[in-house]
């Protein structure tokens, strides 16, 4: 009889499919790290995890995390922030090269991809930054094994790469296949209106400095660019009602993701509340725009939900506004916060697979993740949908070590066990063993 490395007994599996959705409680049986049956009958293992009464989807991939090596480890490093994202039930994670230095040539990529050997508990991929300087060799980089495909910042946040302008835009974009990623805010009236936040010296004048047209202008210039150089493209944390309806007549060319802080949080109610800790890029707006980000998720033109994982300091994020840094922790807080957003019905469960497993997927162009099939790797997320918890600061590995969200009640449950590559990480909200991740791999 076939003795399988580790069986998940009794899993009541949620996944997508060529077919749908697939439901119901099956065994699987786990190989040399990969999903090798799924059945009705018993099977015997070496390991055996039995899940009853627990809810199996695929392994969620965080697709955008800042995690601040090289450069700033003080705000966090690969082994905190991959240790966050296992806790918060992240068995991948894509991370942003706004690291010092910037991740612009194949010496910074491929730092970075030691540095995890080893020291990721989740599998990880490291984006490449567009920049003038590195154009020519973009086409080359997109492609480097682990590499989730190129990110452009439009408007300047923290660190240094920056691409404010079409004709450069334009380049980058003709210079390779794979979908681009994009910071969406126009640097040009940036410029023009940091005296808004220099001036009053308060965070509540966040979103009007970063208002809602230097969202739109600069997400209008990228689909028209897009359009031209027929490159697809990936916009980051939309945060405007008017760029959800633009972005829903591109569907072809334009992927769209969404940050559950944007979903959970508003103006002016966040910054009354978290003064600059509710700062971040592109800021936190009014409850009109929280409704349309909603019905954007619901109505599909929203595809990715991500965390954009951004750690500062409590000393970092309490200097005087505008000098504080802006961005929020969230890996760890993530699947926690939809779960709740599920309890309240307003997404259901399917809807959040799609966001955090199955579209990466697709998106990204990842091999063998993000659905729970024969021959795909053996990372799940397992929920327990009834257990009811608080978030606090103290349980936050983030090096940062808080969270926006500290003392708000989940009500759907929490992601109590992991398994990345066929190796149980965590049980019952225990991390085991040492760090297993590892790279991502990409079809290119
Ligand atoms: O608020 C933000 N912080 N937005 C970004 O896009 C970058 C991030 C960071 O790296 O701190």
């Amino acid at each position: 009889m076939k003795i399988f490395d580790l069986v998940l007994k009794n899993a009541q599996i949620l996944t997508k499919s060529d077919q749908g959705f697939v439901r119901g409680v099956f065994q699987i049986g786990i190989s040399q790290g990969k999903i090798q049956e799924i059945s009705n009958s018993m099977l015997s293992g070496a390991e055996i995890l039995d899940l009853t009464g627990l809810q199996v989807i695929p392994g969620v991939i965080d697709s955008q995390v800042h995690l601040r090596e090289p450069g700033m480890t003080h705000k966090e490093d690969l082994e905190s922030g991959t240790r966050a994202a296992a806790l918060g039930g992240v068995t991948s994670v894509f991370e942003m090269p706004n690291t010092v230095p910037s991740t612009t040539t194949r010496e910074a990529f491929e730092d970075k991809l030691s540095r995890a050997e080893s020291r990721a508990w989740v599998n990880y991929g490291f984006f490449v930054g567009g920049s003038p300087e590195n154009i020519d060799s973009l086409s080359e980089l997109e492609i480097l094994p682990g590499c989730p495909g190129i990110k452009v910042f439009m408007g300047s946040s923290t660190g240094s790469l920056l691409v404010e302008d079409d004709p450069t835009l334009e380049k980058i974009f003709r210079s390779g296949r794979r979908r681009v990623v994009l910071h969406s805010e126009d640097e040009f009236r940036l410029r023009e209106r940091k005296h808004i936040a220099i001036d009053s010296a308060d965070v509540r004048n966040h979103p009007i400095w970063r208002d809602e047209e230097t969202a739109i202008s600069s997400t209008r210039r990228l689909l028209a660019l897009a359009e031209k150089c027929n490159r697809p493209v990936h916009v980051l944390h939309i945060t405007t009602a008017q760029e959800m309806e633009l972005l829903a007549k591109h569907k072809q060319i334009a992927s769209v993701e969404v940050l559950p802080q944007h979903l959970t949080l508003a103006a002016p109610e966040c910054y009354e509340r978290l003064g600059t800790l509710a700062q971040q890029n592109p800021p936190i707006r009014d409850q009109k725009h929280q409704a349309a980000l909603w019905k954007a998720v619901q109505t599909g033109i929203v595809d990715i939900l991500g965390s954009d994982h951004a750690p500062h300091t409590l000393e970092e994020k309490h200097k005087a506004y505008p000098t504080s840094p802006s961005g929020v922790p969230g890996v760890q807080t993530l699947v926690p916060l939809m779960l709740h957003h599920i309890s309240k019905s307003r997404l259901s469960l399917e809807k959040f697979v799609e966001l955090v497993c199955d579209n990466p997927r697709w998106v990204f162009g990842c091999k063998n993740k993000g659905r729970i099939a024969v021959g795909y790797d053996a990372d799940f997320t397992i929920l327990d949908l009834k257990k009811q918890f608080t978030i606090t600061n103290s349980w936050m590995a983030s090096k940062s070590a808080w969270t926006p969200f500290d003392g708000m009640k989940m009500e759907g449950g929490m992601p109590v066990t992991s398994i990345v590559g066929g190796k149980v990480i965590l049980r019952d909200q225990e991390l085991l063993g040492t760090p297993q991740g590892k790279a991502v791999e990409f079809f290119s």
